[in-house]
């Protein structure tokens, strides 16, 4: 059973999509830590009503850089933290953090990296990029996360079309459900040890993209 730390931000839907997963009994991992910078968001509600452990972590609470990167780190080594998924977490990470971690962080893109990624892409941001580009398709990755914003080896995507009906929001909402399918199958091989680096790129072995 690997031990999971996830780090949100917002709504919380991918974190609870993987925590669904786990209920169900399809991910061998149990989620015993959420970390967020945002103590009124809907993934800390949620986290409170399923009794996980949830730490807060902000620049109000810790005006201090250095304490907050600290806390981090020594509330994630104590937890024993195996994998750490980031699910809309908006804060860039610390590089010690990044180091200490290395091939065990997972962020969610919500756009087809390396396209559409980078500072300043984010949320419905990607969604409008994709739009104003006139890409035929969009869709989600999931990558480990290395020092540089969305830039880290990518291990798998889901794609959809994009037509020329759609908008902003309805790419969102398409990309949404790929991306709930998709980041509990990645945390699903990780925890199966079925993720490995071939000449420097991860792959899951055995995985089928449809
Ligand atoms: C998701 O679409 C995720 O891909 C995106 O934030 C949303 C969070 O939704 N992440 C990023 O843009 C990171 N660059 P959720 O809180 O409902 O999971």
């Amino acid at each position: 059973m690997k031990k999971i730390a996830v780090f949100v931000s917002g709504g919380g839907s991918n974190f609870k999509a993987i925590h669904h997963q786990i209920i169900q009994g399809n991910i061998s991992g149990e989620i015993v830590l959420v970390i967020s910078n945002n103590p009124n968001c809907g993934a800390i509600e949620y986290a409170k009503i399923n009794s996980i452990k949830h730490v807060i972590i902000n620049e109000t609470r810790y005006p201090n850089s250095r304490t907050r990167n600290e806390l981090l780190m020594e509330t994630c080594i104590r937890t024993e933290i195996d994998l750490i998924c980031l699910a809309g977490y908006m804060k860039m990470l610390p590089p010690n953090f990044v180091k200490q971690y290395e091939n065990k962080i997972l962020n969610i893109h919500p756009g087809l990296l390396p396209e559409f990624g980078g500072k300043g892409f984010f949320g419905m941001r990607v969604h409008e990029a994709v739009i104003n580009s006139g890409k035929k398709e969009s869709g989600a990755t999931v990558h480990f996360v290395d020092e540089i914003y969305d830039h880290g080896p990518i291990i798998a995507q889901k794609k959809v079309e994009v037509l020329e009906s759609d908008t902003a929001e309805s790419v969102a909402t398409k990309v949404l459900i790929l991306e709930h399918e998709l980041f509990p199958e990645v945390v699903k091989a990780f925890c199966e040890n079925k993720i490995i680096i071939e000449n420097n790129k991860p792959k899951i072995v055995e995985y089928n993209e449809n």
